[in-house]
């Protein structure tokens, strides 16, 4: 068998706010394999949003491990680290993050500029991003001039935009009616199968949960695994 796509052992990330330190992520321990689909829930303020951004390389962690095909993230130079995630790694915050003064579609194009591509080699995927996403005809606006669920649509095709081997999504579907929410989540799920994509998604939605092939919970900082 292929060794996991993501192996995170031990990690801890700690918030120091004044006198007192909040274990955000507490000795988590997590394994995913190429392909997979995994849910994590769990109350507000669990930690799992940390725990997505440490996974995602956009935290530094106190202590522990996180490899990545193979890679150990917390060792590699800013430099290296941010060309590693534009590489493989996806993320959809769960603020939608767009760039106020850019366009959506040059938001969207932000990951393949990053990576020096040559608009002609990502035109036809592009458009075809966009028209799954049903932002097509929004492309020349600003995300002020979008609603809240076209911004997330947006942010979605940004984090699909260099078919990124993982895909940490935070409530990718938070700002989405449910036939929205679904439709979105249909799109995600063919992009998993289509690209052999690995989903890692925090979600409160139960219905989108049981979708997943494993659900995690987070409870104050630990993750345990809570179906199959
Ligand atoms: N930058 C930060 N500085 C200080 N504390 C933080 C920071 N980010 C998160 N925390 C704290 O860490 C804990 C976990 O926060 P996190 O955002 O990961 O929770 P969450 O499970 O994503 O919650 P929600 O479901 O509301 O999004 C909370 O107590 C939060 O206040
Ligand atoms: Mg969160």
């Amino acid at each position: 068998m292929d060794s996991p796509i993501l192996q995170v052992q031990s990690l801890i990330k700690q918030f120091r706010q004044s006198d007192s330190v909040i274990t955000a992520v507490n000795r988590v321990n997590f394994t995913v394999e190429s392909g997979e689909f995994v849910a994590i829930v769990g109350a507000s303020g669990s930690g799992k949003s940390t725990f997505l951004q440490l996974c995602a390389g956009l935290m530094t962690p106190n202590s522990g491990s996180i490899k990545i095909l193979g890679q150990e993230i917390t060792e590699l130079s800013p430099d290296k680290l941010a060309q590693f995630r534009g590489r493989f790694l996806g993320m959809i915050f769960q603020k939608h993050n767009l760039i106020p003064q850019l366009t959506a579609k040059e938001n969207i194009e932000i990951p393949a500029i990053m990576m020096d591509k040559a608009p002609s080699s990502y035109e036809h995927s592009f458009m075809k991003l966009v028209e799954a996403l049903k932002i097509k005809d929004r492309l020349h606006h600003l995300p002020s001039e979008l609603s809240g669920g076209q911004q997330q649509r947006v942010a979605i095709a940004r984090a699909l935009m260099n078919r990124p081997q993982i895909l940490f999504a935070d409530e990718p579907t938070g700002n989405l009616d449910r036939a929205n929410a679904d439709e979105v989540l249909s799109l995600l799920l063919k992009m998993q199968k289509d690209f052999n994509q690995t989903l890692i998604m925090v979600t409160h939605d139960e219905s989108i949960a049981q979708r997943a092939d494993r659900i995690f919970k987070m409870e104050d900082g630990c993750l345990s695994q809570i179906s199959h």
